[in-house]
């Protein structure tokens, strides 16, 4: 029996493994489960002790507002998964691709995309900044 046969049988074929294979991965970046800290007082992490400086680590986004304040988004353009930057002299992320601006908060400011920036939750205790969703 060769494997056309075999998926025969099951009654699955090519088409119907494509489509259930790109429903569960597309399914996984709806939303992501975040969950790390990071500490300040590390070298890789400086970016983050000065108002206005950001990091891009783990498909995150954190970044330092410029009135000091932790935020953390989704790193990906929600458009076509271009990292976004964040500019603290306008406020928000930018992707540069094609010009998507998001809140702090990551919801749309202007498109392409409609689809905001999943957010999460920053809490800083002592040097460690805690990110998660
Ligand atoms: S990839 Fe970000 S605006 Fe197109």
């Amino acid at each position: 029996m060769n494997r056309k046969e075999f998926l025969s049988i099951l009654g699955i074929s090519a088409g119907g493994i494509a489509v259930a294979s790109c429903l569960s991965s597309c399914k996984k970046t709806e939303t992501s489960a975040v969950d790390f800290t990071l500490d300040l007082t590390s070298s890789a992490n400086a970016a983050l002790n000065t108002n206005g400086g950001f990091l891009i680590t783990k498909g995150v986004i954190v970044a330092r507002t410029s009135a000091g304040a932790y935020i953390a988004v989704a790193a990906a353009c929600t458009h076509e998964g271009t990292n976004v930057q964040y500019q603290a002299a306008n406020n928000r992320f930018h992707c540069a691709s094609h010009g998507a601006n998001f809140s702090n908060s990551g919801t749309v400011q202007s498109g392409p995309t409609n689809k905001a920036l999943q957010q999460f939750t920053t809490e800083l205790s002592g040097t460690n900044l805690h990110v998660f969703s």
